[in-house]
């Protein structure tokens, strides 16, 4: 795939010019973000991935040949950090989440061994009030079982209904997507969930209105 590293922002002022339709990618600090964009993508070293939970500070934004952006977002949750230093992290991910006019959709990544987080039902709330459409993603399904992995998406799948997340006519349109970086399970399907979100924006105000 032609992919390629643009940049790395802090700020507004440093994102690359919003000219392709963009997907981002959240979840827990260390949960497998840069590992998933990197499987995605085919490349072993495009984003850069750590077990040391952190890695990602600042906004990265890849670009997809000419199809889409690829956004790799700092992680939250991690306990390790001053609260100055987190509520930095906030706003930054913020401000990109509502202000990014070309931002069509986000992956949000949760490990297939966990209950869903404060963290990840704050940021899917979130998500869903703005519109935001989420592509949910449950990862490091090598480390379990496959029994365990159909007991973990239904227990996984039945909290995001509980929390009204998943529901008729919700932007959750779709069961989370069972994943591997490791054997690379699912990898098709979040390339293809991304590409029809991508490609989805009827209110797009940079469309022309007539042909
Ligand atoms: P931050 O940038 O620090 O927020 O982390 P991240 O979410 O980008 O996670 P990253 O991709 O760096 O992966 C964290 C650790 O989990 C690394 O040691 C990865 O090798 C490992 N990992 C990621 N995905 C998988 C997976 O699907 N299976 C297994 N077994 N390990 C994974
Ligand atoms: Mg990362």
């Amino acid at each position: 795939m032609d992919v390629q590293f643009l940049k790395s922002a802090y700020k507004e002022s440093h994102y690359p010019l919003p000219d392709l339709p963009e997907i981002a990618f959240a979840g827990r600090s260390n949960v497998g973000k840069s590992s998933l964009i990197n499987a995605v993508v085919n490349r072993k070293k495009l984003a850069r991935t750590s077990a040391k939970p952190g890695r990602t500070q600042a906004i990265n934004f890849f670009r997809l040949g000419n199809e889409m952006m690829l956004v790799d977002l700092p992680g939250y949750g991690f306990a390790r950090v001053p609260d100055k230093v987190r509520n930095a992290w906030r706003k930054m991910v913020e401000t990109y989440l509502r202000t990014r006019e070309t931002l069509r959709g986000v992956v949000v990544i949760l490990d297939i061994r966990r209950d869903p987080t404060t963290g990840d039902l704050d940021l899917l709330h979130w998500l869903d009030h703005y519109a935001i459409t989420p592509i949910v993603v449950l990862t490091k399904a090598d480390k379990v079982s496959r029994q365990e992995t159909r007991k973990r998406h239904s227990i996984i799948t039945r909290a995001l209904k509980e929390e009204n997340l998943i529901r008729a006519g919700g932007v959750i349109s779709h069961e989370p997507v069972i994943f591997s970086a490791r054997t690379r399970q699912g990898r098709d399907e979040v390339l293809s969930h991304m590409k029809t979100v991508a490609a989805f924006n009827p209110t797009d105000p940079r469309e022309p209105h007539n042909p």
